[in-house]
Protein backbone atom coordinates (compact mmCIF):
# COMPACT_ATOMS: atom_id res chain seq x y z
CA UNK A 1 0.00 0.00 0.00
CA UNK A 2 0.82 3.23 -0.97
CA UNK A 3 0.40 6.24 1.87
CA UNK A 4 0.75 9.74 0.30
CA UNK A 5 0.79 12.56 3.80
CA UNK A 6 -0.12 16.02 3.77
CA UNK A 7 -0.45 16.86 0.01
CA UNK A 8 -2.76 19.52 -1.80
CA UNK A 9 -5.06 17.27 -3.52
CA UNK A 10 -6.62 18.93 -6.71
CA UNK A 11 -9.63 16.71 -7.67
CA UNK A 12 -12.14 18.78 -9.36
CA UNK A 13 -14.18 15.43 -10.43
CA UNK A 14 -14.73 14.99 -6.30
CA UNK A 15 -14.64 19.47 -5.93
CA UNK A 16 -11.56 18.49 -3.85
CA UNK A 17 -8.78 21.57 -3.21
CA UNK A 18 -7.30 20.53 0.18
CA UNK A 19 -4.78 19.07 2.40
CA UNK A 20 -5.41 15.70 2.89
CA UNK A 21 -3.88 12.25 2.55
CA UNK A 22 -4.48 9.61 -0.34
CA UNK A 23 -4.27 5.80 0.26
CA UNK A 24 -3.44 3.31 -3.11
CA UNK A 25 -4.03 0.03 -2.93
CA UNK A 26 -4.36 -2.80 -6.23
CA UNK A 27 -3.58 -0.12 -8.13
CA UNK A 28 -6.26 1.87 -7.25
CA UNK A 29 -7.29 4.66 -5.07
CA UNK A 30 -8.24 3.31 -1.78
CA UNK A 31 -9.57 6.40 0.21
CA UNK A 32 -8.43 9.91 0.68
CA UNK A 33 -9.63 12.42 3.14
CA UNK A 34 -8.10 14.46 6.02
CA UNK A 35 -5.79 12.97 8.18
CA UNK A 36 -6.72 9.02 7.14
CA UNK A 37 -5.69 6.98 10.57
CA UNK A 38 -3.80 4.22 9.83
CA UNK A 39 -6.05 2.10 11.87
CA UNK A 40 -8.30 2.20 9.47
CA UNK A 41 -6.38 1.13 6.46
CA UNK A 42 -6.07 -2.43 5.52
CA UNK A 43 -2.99 -3.83 7.65
CA UNK A 44 -3.03 -1.48 10.02
CA UNK A 45 -1.81 1.00 7.74
CA UNK A 46 1.08 -1.30 6.88
CA UNK A 47 2.41 1.40 4.30
CA UNK A 48 5.29 3.11 1.82
CA UNK A 49 4.28 6.56 3.76
CA UNK A 50 5.30 9.55 1.53
CA UNK A 51 5.02 12.97 3.16
CA UNK A 52 3.84 15.47 0.45
CA UNK A 53 4.17 18.78 2.63
CA UNK A 54 4.64 22.07 0.34
CA UNK A 55 3.03 19.75 -3.17
CA UNK A 56 0.36 19.34 -4.44
CA UNK A 57 -1.39 15.89 -5.62
CA UNK A 58 -3.30 15.59 -8.81
CA UNK A 59 -4.69 13.30 -11.31
CA UNK A 60 -2.24 12.37 -13.92
CA UNK A 61 -3.00 14.47 -16.97
CA UNK A 62 -5.27 13.61 -19.98
CA UNK A 63 -4.06 14.83 -23.39
CA UNK A 64 -6.48 14.39 -25.87
CA UNK A 65 -3.99 16.04 -28.90
CA UNK A 66 -0.87 13.96 -29.00
CA UNK A 67 1.37 13.01 -31.87
CA UNK A 68 3.57 10.31 -31.50
CA UNK A 69 4.64 9.68 -35.41
CA UNK A 70 4.90 5.69 -35.14
CA UNK A 71 4.81 4.29 -37.37
CA UNK A 72 6.77 6.14 -39.88
CA UNK A 73 8.21 8.84 -38.65
CA UNK A 74 10.15 7.75 -36.17
CA UNK A 75 12.77 9.77 -36.15
CA UNK A 76 10.96 12.55 -35.12
CA UNK A 77 9.16 10.68 -32.17
CA UNK A 78 8.04 6.75 -31.42
CA UNK A 79 5.61 5.81 -28.95
CA UNK A 80 8.24 4.55 -26.30
CA UNK A 81 9.79 7.72 -26.54
CA UNK A 82 6.71 9.89 -26.67
CA UNK A 83 5.35 8.04 -23.60
CA UNK A 84 8.85 8.75 -21.53
CA UNK A 85 8.19 12.41 -22.66
CA UNK A 86 4.43 12.32 -21.39
CA UNK A 87 5.26 11.06 -18.19
CA UNK A 88 7.37 13.87 -17.51
CA UNK A 89 5.55 16.05 -18.15
CA UNK A 90 2.49 14.57 -15.82
CA UNK A 91 0.86 13.37 -18.61
CA UNK A 92 -0.69 9.62 -17.69
CA UNK A 93 -3.14 9.18 -20.53
CA UNK A 94 -3.44 10.43 -24.37
CA UNK A 95 -4.71 9.93 -27.25
CA UNK A 96 -2.29 9.88 -30.10
CA UNK A 97 -3.27 11.33 -33.51
CA UNK A 98 -3.54 9.64 -36.88
CA UNK A 99 -1.69 11.52 -39.07
CA UNK A 100 1.18 9.00 -39.11
CA UNK A 101 2.49 6.99 -42.05
CA UNK A 102 0.56 4.68 -42.72
CA UNK A 103 -1.93 7.06 -41.58
CA UNK A 104 -4.29 4.92 -38.72
CA UNK A 105 -7.02 4.18 -41.07
CA UNK A 106 -7.61 0.21 -40.21
CA UNK A 107 -7.93 -1.98 -37.47
CA UNK A 108 -4.72 -3.24 -37.80
CA UNK A 109 -3.25 0.27 -37.19
CA UNK A 110 -5.21 0.77 -33.99
CA UNK A 111 -4.18 -2.22 -32.81
CA UNK A 112 -0.79 -1.45 -33.40
CA UNK A 113 -1.09 1.76 -31.90
CA UNK A 114 -2.51 0.74 -28.62
CA UNK A 115 -0.07 -2.39 -28.76
CA UNK A 116 3.10 -0.27 -28.47
CA UNK A 117 1.38 1.75 -26.17
CA UNK A 118 1.14 -1.27 -23.88
CA UNK A 119 4.65 -2.85 -24.02
CA UNK A 120 5.96 1.02 -23.80
CA UNK A 121 4.03 0.75 -20.14
CA UNK A 122 4.61 4.27 -19.06
CA UNK A 123 1.70 6.37 -19.54
CA UNK A 124 -2.11 5.01 -20.99
CA UNK A 125 -1.94 5.54 -24.65
CA UNK A 126 -5.03 5.75 -26.99
CA UNK A 127 -5.50 5.43 -30.72
CA UNK A 128 -7.20 8.49 -32.88
CA UNK A 129 -8.02 6.93 -35.69
CA UNK A 130 -8.43 8.64 -39.49
CA UNK A 131 -12.35 10.53 -40.50
CA UNK A 132 -11.05 9.45 -44.12
CA UNK A 133 -9.22 7.00 -45.75
CA UNK A 134 -5.42 8.07 -46.04
CA UNK A 135 -7.00 11.23 -44.89
CA UNK A 136 -7.91 12.10 -48.28
CA UNK A 137 -11.01 13.82 -47.16
CA UNK A 138 -12.63 11.88 -49.79
CA UNK A 139 -14.09 8.80 -48.50
CA UNK A 140 -15.01 8.04 -44.73
CA UNK A 141 -13.04 5.14 -42.98
CA UNK A 142 -14.56 1.92 -41.23
CA UNK A 143 -15.51 4.12 -37.95
CA UNK A 144 -17.41 0.96 -36.06
CA UNK A 145 -15.06 -1.41 -36.82
CA UNK A 146 -11.85 0.95 -35.83
CA UNK A 147 -13.94 2.24 -32.68
CA UNK A 148 -14.26 -1.76 -32.02
CA UNK A 149 -10.39 -1.96 -32.45
CA UNK A 150 -9.75 0.71 -29.65
CA UNK A 151 -9.94 4.06 -31.12
CA UNK A 152 -11.22 6.83 -29.20
CA UNK A 153 -12.68 9.47 -31.55
CA UNK A 154 -12.12 10.07 -34.91
CA UNK A 155 -9.72 12.78 -36.83
CA UNK A 156 -8.12 14.01 -39.90
CA UNK A 157 -5.92 16.45 -37.79
CA UNK A 158 -3.25 18.14 -40.15
CA UNK A 159 -5.69 18.47 -42.49
CA UNK A 160 -8.84 20.07 -42.52
CA UNK A 161 -11.89 18.30 -44.52
CA UNK A 162 -12.73 20.48 -46.89
CA UNK A 163 -15.48 18.79 -48.02
CA UNK A 164 -18.39 19.78 -46.06
CA UNK A 165 -20.60 16.84 -46.98
CA UNK A 166 -17.76 14.10 -45.54
CA UNK A 167 -18.07 16.20 -42.82
CA UNK A 168 -21.53 15.83 -42.22
CA UNK A 169 -21.53 12.28 -42.89
CA UNK A 170 -18.47 11.36 -40.61
CA UNK A 171 -20.44 13.56 -37.69
CA UNK A 172 -23.75 10.86 -38.85
CA UNK A 173 -21.78 7.74 -38.78
CA UNK A 174 -19.59 8.57 -35.67
CA UNK A 175 -23.03 8.63 -33.61
CA UNK A 176 -23.06 4.51 -33.32
CA UNK A 177 -19.67 4.71 -31.92
CA UNK A 178 -20.31 7.66 -29.45
CA UNK A 179 -16.75 8.42 -30.31
CA UNK A 180 -16.43 12.49 -31.00
CA UNK A 181 -15.00 14.11 -34.65
CA UNK A 182 -12.27 16.23 -33.55
CA UNK A 183 -12.00 18.54 -36.53
CA UNK A 184 -8.97 20.26 -37.68
CA UNK A 185 -10.36 23.65 -38.58
CA UNK A 186 -8.70 24.12 -41.63
CA UNK A 187 -9.97 26.09 -44.67
CA UNK A 188 -7.29 25.24 -47.01
CA UNK A 189 -7.97 28.08 -49.61
CA UNK A 190 -7.91 31.13 -46.79
CA UNK A 191 -5.07 29.68 -45.60
CA UNK A 192 -3.02 29.61 -48.52
CA UNK A 193 0.88 29.30 -48.10
CA UNK A 194 0.78 31.18 -44.94
CA UNK A 195 3.35 30.45 -42.45
CA UNK A 196 1.91 32.40 -39.45
CA UNK A 197 -1.54 34.71 -38.22
CA UNK A 198 -1.60 37.19 -40.49
CA UNK A 199 -1.55 40.68 -39.21
CA UNK A 200 0.73 43.39 -38.58
CA UNK A 201 3.35 41.30 -37.35
CA UNK A 202 3.43 39.07 -40.34
CA UNK A 203 3.20 42.20 -42.77
CA UNK A 204 6.44 43.26 -40.40
CA UNK A 205 8.29 39.89 -40.79
CA UNK A 206 7.07 40.31 -44.89
CA UNK A 207 5.78 36.77 -44.27
CA UNK A 208 2.65 35.31 -46.00
CA UNK A 209 -0.18 35.06 -42.77
CA UNK A 210 -2.88 33.06 -42.44
CA UNK A 211 -6.29 34.62 -41.59
CA UNK A 212 -7.69 33.91 -38.11
CA UNK A 213 -11.16 33.27 -40.36
CA UNK A 214 -9.27 29.97 -42.00
CA UNK A 215 -9.96 28.29 -38.85
CA UNK A 216 -13.30 29.89 -37.32
CA UNK A 217 -14.86 29.64 -41.15
CA UNK A 218 -14.73 25.96 -41.00
CA UNK A 219 -15.20 26.20 -36.97
CA UNK A 220 -18.64 27.57 -38.02
CA UNK A 221 -19.05 25.19 -40.83
CA UNK A 222 -18.74 21.89 -38.39
CA UNK A 223 -20.70 23.38 -35.61
CA UNK A 224 -23.70 23.77 -37.80
CA UNK A 225 -23.34 20.43 -38.98
CA UNK A 226 -23.07 19.22 -35.27
CA UNK A 227 -26.17 20.97 -34.98
CA UNK A 228 -27.98 19.11 -37.94
CA UNK A 229 -26.21 15.61 -37.58
CA UNK A 230 -27.28 15.89 -33.54
CA UNK A 231 -23.80 14.07 -33.89
CA UNK A 232 -20.46 14.84 -31.91
CA UNK A 233 -17.96 17.16 -32.24
CA UNK A 234 -14.88 18.40 -30.54
CA UNK A 235 -12.72 21.59 -32.08
CA UNK A 236 -9.02 21.02 -32.04
CA UNK A 237 -6.53 23.49 -30.93
CA UNK A 238 -9.17 26.78 -31.21
CA UNK A 239 -7.19 29.88 -31.84
CA UNK A 240 -9.15 32.24 -32.75
CA UNK A 241 -12.41 34.86 -31.37
CA UNK A 242 -14.13 34.13 -34.35
CA UNK A 243 -14.00 30.07 -33.46
CA UNK A 244 -15.07 30.89 -29.57
CA UNK A 245 -18.30 32.65 -30.89
CA UNK A 246 -19.16 29.43 -33.46
CA UNK A 247 -18.41 27.38 -30.31
CA UNK A 248 -20.39 29.30 -27.73
CA UNK A 249 -23.73 29.53 -30.38
CA UNK A 250 -23.38 25.49 -30.70
CA UNK A 251 -22.94 25.17 -27.29
CA UNK A 252 -26.45 27.98 -26.51
CA UNK A 253 -28.26 25.73 -28.87
CA UNK A 254 -27.26 22.67 -27.03
CA UNK A 255 -25.55 21.26 -29.51
CA UNK A 256 -23.03 18.34 -28.48
CA UNK A 257 -19.62 20.45 -28.96
CA UNK A 258 -16.91 21.24 -27.40
CA UNK A 259 -13.14 22.43 -27.79
CA UNK A 260 -9.21 22.36 -26.32
CA UNK A 261 -7.21 25.27 -26.39
CA UNK A 262 -3.53 24.47 -26.58
CA UNK A 263 -0.51 26.19 -23.79
CA UNK A 264 0.97 27.67 -26.69
CA UNK A 265 -1.74 29.69 -27.83
CA UNK A 266 -2.40 31.20 -24.34
CA UNK A 267 0.90 32.34 -23.28
CA UNK A 268 2.47 33.27 -26.81
CA UNK A 269 1.22 35.98 -29.59
CA UNK A 270 2.05 36.79 -33.24
CA UNK A 271 4.38 39.67 -31.70
CA UNK A 272 6.58 36.60 -30.09
CA UNK A 273 7.34 35.15 -33.38
CA UNK A 274 11.17 35.51 -34.64
CA UNK A 275 12.11 35.55 -38.17
CA UNK A 276 14.81 33.45 -37.26
CA UNK A 277 13.45 30.49 -35.13
CA UNK A 278 11.09 28.06 -36.77
CA UNK A 279 10.04 26.43 -33.33
CA UNK A 280 7.47 28.91 -32.87
CA UNK A 281 5.42 28.15 -36.04
CA UNK A 282 2.35 26.24 -35.53
CA UNK A 283 -0.23 25.29 -36.64
CA UNK A 284 -2.89 27.09 -36.33
CA UNK A 285 -0.33 29.82 -35.81
CA UNK A 286 0.18 31.88 -32.57
CA UNK A 287 -2.48 34.14 -32.26
CA UNK A 288 -3.08 38.17 -31.96
CA UNK A 289 -2.78 39.61 -28.46
CA UNK A 290 -6.46 40.05 -29.34
CA UNK A 291 -7.38 36.84 -29.61
CA UNK A 292 -4.75 35.10 -26.59
CA UNK A 293 -6.65 37.14 -24.05
CA UNK A 294 -10.65 35.66 -25.73
CA UNK A 295 -9.05 32.15 -25.42
CA UNK A 296 -8.19 32.73 -22.25
CA UNK A 297 -11.31 33.95 -20.81
CA UNK A 298 -13.34 31.12 -23.04
CA UNK A 299 -11.39 28.67 -20.88
CA UNK A 300 -11.57 30.46 -17.62
CA UNK A 301 -15.41 30.13 -17.97
CA UNK A 302 -15.48 26.61 -19.79
CA UNK A 303 -16.61 27.59 -23.39
CA UNK A 304 -13.10 26.05 -24.39
CA UNK A 305 -13.77 22.42 -22.28
CA UNK A 306 -9.89 21.34 -22.38
CA UNK A 307 -6.60 22.16 -22.54
CA UNK A 308 -4.17 19.96 -24.74
CA UNK A 309 -0.68 19.96 -25.81
CA UNK A 310 -0.47 19.07 -29.78
CA UNK A 311 2.21 17.69 -29.15
CA UNK A 312 4.29 17.82 -32.57
CA UNK A 313 7.77 16.68 -32.81
CA UNK A 314 9.85 17.39 -35.17
CA UNK A 315 13.61 17.16 -35.97
CA UNK A 316 16.09 19.80 -35.44
CA UNK A 317 17.23 19.15 -39.31
CA UNK A 318 13.75 19.53 -40.17
CA UNK A 319 13.37 22.99 -38.11
CA UNK A 320 17.14 24.42 -38.99
CA UNK A 321 15.61 26.03 -42.31
CA UNK A 322 14.15 29.36 -43.16
CA UNK A 323 10.81 30.06 -41.82
CA UNK A 324 8.81 29.65 -44.91
CA UNK A 325 9.64 25.82 -45.47
CA UNK A 326 9.88 24.84 -41.81
CA UNK A 327 6.96 22.50 -40.87
CA UNK A 328 4.39 23.35 -38.55
CA UNK A 329 4.32 21.93 -35.13
CA UNK A 330 5.85 22.66 -31.02
CA UNK A 331 6.86 19.40 -28.71
CA UNK A 332 4.78 20.41 -26.07
CA UNK A 333 4.41 17.40 -23.76
CA UNK A 334 6.98 17.90 -21.60
CA UNK A 335 6.67 21.48 -21.09
CA UNK A 336 3.29 22.24 -21.20
CA UNK A 337 2.11 21.87 -17.55
CA UNK A 338 5.60 23.63 -16.06
CA UNK A 339 4.52 26.53 -18.97
CA UNK A 340 0.66 26.87 -18.18
CA UNK A 341 1.80 26.71 -14.41
CA UNK A 342 4.87 29.41 -15.22
CA UNK A 343 2.63 32.69 -17.37
CA UNK A 344 -0.88 31.45 -16.12
CA UNK A 345 -1.09 30.01 -12.51
CA UNK A 346 1.53 32.25 -10.84
CA UNK A 347 0.67 35.40 -12.59
CA UNK A 348 -2.91 34.92 -11.16
CA UNK A 349 -4.64 34.19 -15.00
CA UNK A 350 -5.91 30.98 -14.49
CA UNK A 351 -6.70 28.75 -11.07
CA UNK A 352 -4.65 26.05 -10.46
CA UNK A 353 -8.00 24.13 -10.02
CA UNK A 354 -9.63 25.13 -13.29
CA UNK A 355 -6.40 23.74 -14.94
CA UNK A 356 -6.46 20.18 -13.42
CA UNK A 357 -10.07 20.57 -14.54
CA UNK A 358 -9.61 21.13 -18.50
CA UNK A 359 -6.61 19.14 -17.98
CA UNK A 360 -7.70 15.98 -16.83
CA UNK A 361 -11.39 15.69 -15.49
CA UNK A 362 -12.83 17.23 -18.74
CA UNK A 363 -10.16 15.29 -21.64
CA UNK A 364 -11.43 11.88 -19.27
CA UNK A 365 -14.68 12.43 -19.70
CA UNK A 366 -15.17 13.90 -23.01
CA UNK A 367 -13.24 10.72 -24.53
CA UNK A 368 -14.66 8.40 -22.09
CA UNK A 369 -11.73 7.38 -20.80
CA UNK A 370 -10.69 5.90 -17.48
CA UNK A 371 -9.03 8.47 -16.25
CA UNK A 372 -8.94 12.18 -14.66
CA UNK A 373 -9.96 11.87 -10.95
CA UNK A 374 -8.65 10.32 -7.85
CA UNK A 375 -11.89 9.12 -6.29
CA UNK A 376 -11.72 5.56 -4.75
CA UNK A 377 -11.84 2.71 -7.09
CA UNK A 378 -10.45 4.96 -10.01
CA UNK A 379 -7.16 3.81 -11.40
CA UNK A 380 -4.32 5.85 -9.13
CA UNK A 381 -2.52 7.68 -11.92
CA UNK A 382 -1.49 10.62 -9.80
CA UNK A 383 1.28 13.75 -9.94
CA UNK A 384 3.02 14.80 -7.21
CA UNK A 385 3.58 18.31 -8.37
CA UNK A 386 6.20 20.96 -6.92
CA UNK A 387 5.31 24.24 -7.59
CA UNK A 388 8.36 25.84 -6.73
CA UNK A 389 10.79 23.31 -8.67
CA UNK A 390 12.64 25.61 -11.41
CA UNK A 391 14.05 24.09 -14.16
CA UNK A 392 15.56 25.58 -17.86
CA UNK A 393 14.12 23.80 -20.70
CA UNK A 394 16.94 22.10 -22.69
CA UNK A 395 17.28 19.90 -25.32
CA UNK A 396 19.09 17.50 -23.02
CA UNK A 397 17.04 17.15 -20.60
CA UNK A 398 13.87 16.46 -22.95
CA UNK A 399 12.67 12.94 -22.77
CA UNK A 400 11.39 13.30 -26.27
CA UNK A 401 13.53 12.65 -29.80
CA UNK A 402 12.98 16.21 -30.83
CA UNK A 403 13.12 19.35 -28.88
CA UNK A 404 11.55 22.18 -31.05
CA UNK A 405 9.68 23.97 -28.57
CA UNK A 406 9.64 28.06 -28.34
CA UNK A 407 10.20 27.43 -24.43
CA UNK A 408 14.26 26.18 -25.30
CA UNK A 409 16.37 28.34 -22.66
CA UNK A 410 13.52 29.46 -20.61
CA UNK A 411 13.41 28.88 -16.98
CA UNK A 412 10.05 27.24 -15.79
CA UNK A 413 8.67 27.01 -12.67
CA UNK A 414 6.66 24.05 -11.24
CA UNK A 415 6.70 20.66 -12.44
CA UNK A 416 5.65 17.06 -11.79
CA UNK A 417 8.06 15.60 -9.36
CA UNK A 418 6.58 12.30 -9.38
CA UNK A 419 4.14 10.62 -11.43
CA UNK A 420 2.46 7.45 -10.88
CA UNK A 421 0.56 4.98 -13.39
CA UNK A 422 -1.58 2.18 -11.82
CA UNK A 423 0.38 2.80 -8.57
CA UNK A 424 3.34 2.25 -10.04
CA UNK A 425 5.83 5.17 -9.74
CA UNK A 426 6.84 5.01 -13.20
CA UNK A 427 8.79 8.85 -12.99
CA UNK A 428 10.49 11.07 -10.51
CA UNK A 429 12.31 14.14 -11.22
CA UNK A 430 16.23 14.34 -9.70
CA UNK A 431 17.76 17.72 -9.50
C1 LIG B 1 0.81 19.02 -36.49
C2 LIG B 1 1.80 17.97 -36.89
O1 LIG B 1 2.99 18.30 -37.04
O2 LIG B 1 1.42 16.79 -37.01
N1 LIG B 1 1.41 20.31 -36.56
C3 LIG B 1 1.02 21.41 -35.90
O3 LIG B 1 1.60 22.47 -36.13
N2 LIG B 1 0.06 21.38 -35.01
C4 LIG B 1 -0.36 18.88 -37.40
C5 LIG B 1 -1.33 19.97 -37.37
O4 LIG B 1 -2.18 20.02 -36.46
O5 LIG B 1 -1.29 20.79 -38.29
Amino acid sequence: MLWLKNAHVIDPAQGISGIMDVAVQGGRVLTLGQGIAAAGLPDGGEAEVTDCAGKYLFPGLVDAHVHLREPGQEEKEDISSGSRAAVRGGVTSLICMANTSPVIDSQALVAFVAERGRRAALARIYPMAAVTKGMRGEELTEMAELAASGAKGFSDDGRGIQNGEIMRLALEYAKLTGCPVVSHCEDEFLAGKGVMRRGPASAAHGLTGVPAAAESVMAARDVLLAGETGGRLHLAHVSAKGTLAALRAGKAAGWDVTAEVNPHHLILTDEDVPLTNSDFKVNPPLPSAEDRDALLAALADGAIDMLASDHAPHTWEEKACPFEEAPFGMAALETALAALWTYLVRPGKLTAERLIDAYARRPAERFALAAGTLKPGAPADMVLFDPDWEETVTAESMASKSANTPFLGRKLRGYPVKTWVGGHLIFERRA
